[in-house]
């Protein structure tokens, strides 16, 4: 679905994913399932998100005759998770992609500013031929997701798509508008976020809750 005010989000409502969004929001969800959930979660995205990868001809015989059929045209993924949390979406979306290569983007909030520190950063030496798909389960300020497509920018790869579990309001806005360029895909858009920079319902610290470390 796409939003009226917003023409480069996509907010997956699919019935699927919806029900896993439903079980990650609970705070009765242990890490073990938790985790299980962002990954199965991530992996129904990504099938969503790579809607548009081009497709070519190629001759297959099948045990009757024959035949045209389509494979992917070469087209090479780069998966960018930004730690801690986006870790746990890397599976899921490898499952779907085995072939794709991953960067590494250390990122915390400051608990106090609520701004982005940067504390790693490893990206795959070839990434100007792919096309890179940024994961961090939550979208919240904003300003991860800004800085994390910042310095992916610097390598130019070939595009560049933000794929979220939870976006607040306010993330869409700022990310929109530093990158209006970045296609962000989402499973859903929540109300606001709290004084502390939280999303509101959410599901709280995401990275805690993948990592058990509340
Ligand atoms: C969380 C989350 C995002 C960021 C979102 O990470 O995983 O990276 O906050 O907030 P923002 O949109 O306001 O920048 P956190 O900083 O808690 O680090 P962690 O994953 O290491 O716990
Ligand atoms: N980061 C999280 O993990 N959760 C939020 O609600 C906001 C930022």
């Amino acid at each position: 679905m796409k939003m009226e005010e917003y023409p480069n989000v996509f907010v997956m409502d699919h019935p699927l994913i919806q029900h896993k969004l439903t079980f990650l929001r609970d705070v009765s969800t242990g890490t073990k399932n938790f985790r299980e959930l962002v990954s199965e979660i991530a992996m129904l995205m990504c099938y969503e998100a790579t809607r548009d990868l081009p497709l070519m001809n190629v001759e297959t015989v099948t045990p009757m005759e024959k035949t045209t059929t389509q494979v992917i045209a070469g087209r090479k993924l780069a998966f960018v998770p930004i730690l801690r949390a986006g870790l746990g979406m890397v599976d899921g979306m490898l499952s779907m992609v085995p072939s794709a290569k991953v960067g590494h983007i250390g990122l915390y909030r400051d608990h106090d500013t609520l701004k982005p520190v940067e504390y790693y950063n490893k990206l795959p030496q070839d990434i100007e031929e792919r096309d890179v798909i940024v994961l961090d389960p939550m979208l919240a300020t904003g300003g991860s997701a800004i800085d994390a497509i910042t310095i992916v920018k610097r390598s130019h790869p070939k595009s560049i798509k933000f794929l979220c579990v939870i976006a607040a309001p306010e993330g869409l806005k700022a990310l929109t508008e530093a990158h209006p360029d970045v296609q962000i895909y989402c499973a859903a858009v929540d109300r606001c976020l709290n004084e502390n920079g939280y999303i509101l319902p959410g599901l709280g610290d995401a990275g805690d809750r993948i990592f058990g470390t509340l």
